[in-house]
């Protein structure tokens, strides 16, 4: 029996991961190995939908690939490779957005957040059909399940749209693949701001934690985050959203649930509940720094990983793309 296969991505756009990303994608990642057939991509084509300077881009895209590894995906039972060493996504991508309604693509909304902040005028035309390169990553590899946090939910929703629209149209020929989203930490939040997510783009440095940050910048943020007024460690999403955050990050990086959290921090106040917590975040951490380092002092390793991931992933594309090809009716190169 073939395993269910899973497919995810992550873009090389900052120095670091941060806890939203860990905790809402990379952990499952990590986690699903054992039970699925496993692709993972770090996609350095969705990073270009905004401006970045090629050797930030360059490095950014290794340090992503170091992080996977150090988190523990294993190149043996894994895919892991970068996005534009695979042609077939970019291709999938034009086939698609021939099939994608300009007024659907409008209503994306990260589309439209990402666009108010630079400015309506300057978003290019690759921001837009974003979710639809999104949607080819996925679809190239027959994924069942996308293990992602909420904020991409409306994307994998375009993705299921497509494939079924394509089938319909033209045959059979796509796998359509479903959301994998935990709800206790599909949206860990900013810890100076907890109505927003916790992000690379939104986010203040003081509302962000990166998985390779200084253990000492971890705790003064920690610490500094933004609780209430009422001093009790207690779960309550609207009248608490800021402890309540701190108390699902706890939750998820020892493995004990929030009721039994809130038990041990009955009465003892803001400060004793985040100094352990900081210490839960530094110690979870410290391994995958240190692993990161290791992988990034030798490059020609890590890129080595990285061709062998291309290689595995390309066998699987190209027949997605050459069945694709026969299905639109282009005719056959010789
Ligand atoms: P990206 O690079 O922004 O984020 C990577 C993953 O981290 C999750 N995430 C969060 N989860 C919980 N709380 C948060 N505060 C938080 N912030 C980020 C994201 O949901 C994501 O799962 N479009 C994708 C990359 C992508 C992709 C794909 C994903 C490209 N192609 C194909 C799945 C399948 C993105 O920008 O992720």
């Amino acid at each position: 029996m073939p395993q269910p296969r899973v497919f995810s991505g992550i873009q090389p756009t900052a120095d670091s991961f941060h806890l939203g990303n860990y905790l809402g994608a990379l952990r499952q990642w990590v986690t699903l190995q054992d039970t699925h057939d496993t692709i993972y991509c770090v996609v350095d084509l969705h990073a270009i939908t905004l401006p970045q300077q090629p050797a930030d881009l360059r490095r950014r895209t290794r340090v992503a690939a170091a992080q996977l590894f150090a988190a523990g995906i294993d190149p043996d039972r894994s895919i892991v490779f970068v996005q534009s060493h695979v042609p077939e996504h970019t291709e999938l991508t034009w086939v698609l957005s021939c099939l994608t309604g300009f007024g659907e693509a409008s209503r994306m909304t990260q589309f439209k957040d990402k666009a108010a902040k630079g400015g309506a005028d300057a978003a290019s035309v690759g921001l837009f059909t974003y979710p639809i390169l999104m949607a080819a990553d996925i679809l190239l590899y027959d994924a069942d399940q996308v293990p992602v946090g909420e904020d991409q939910r409306q994307h994998l929703e375009l993705t299921r749209d497509l494939a079924q629209r394509f089938n319909h149209r033209f045959g059979p020929t796509f796998v359509v693949p479903g959301p994998y989203i935990l709800p206790e930490v599909a949206k860990i939040t900013d810890l100076q701001d907890p109505s927003i997510k916790m992000s690379k783009s939104a986010s203040s440095p003081q509302g962000i934690i990166d998985v390779l940050e200084e253990p000492k910048s971890v705790e003064r943020k920690i610490m500094r985050a933004v609780t209430d007024t009422e001093g009790e460690v207690r779960a309550d999403e609207q009248a608490k959203p800021g402890v309540t955050n701190l108390l699902r990050i706890y939750s998820a990086l020892a493995g004990e649930p929030i009721a039994a959290l809130e038990q041990r921090y009955a009465g003892s106040g803001y400060g004793a509940f985040k100094k352990d917590l900081a210490e839960v975040v530094v110690g979870g951490f410290a391994p995958m720094r240190e692993r990161t380092e290791k992988l990034l002092a030798n490059e020609s390793e890590l890129d080595q990983l990285l061709a062998v991931g291309a290689a595995k992933a390309r066998k699987l594309a190209v027949p997605t793309m050459d069945r694709v090809r026969d299905r639109v009716g282009f005719l056959p190169a010789r």
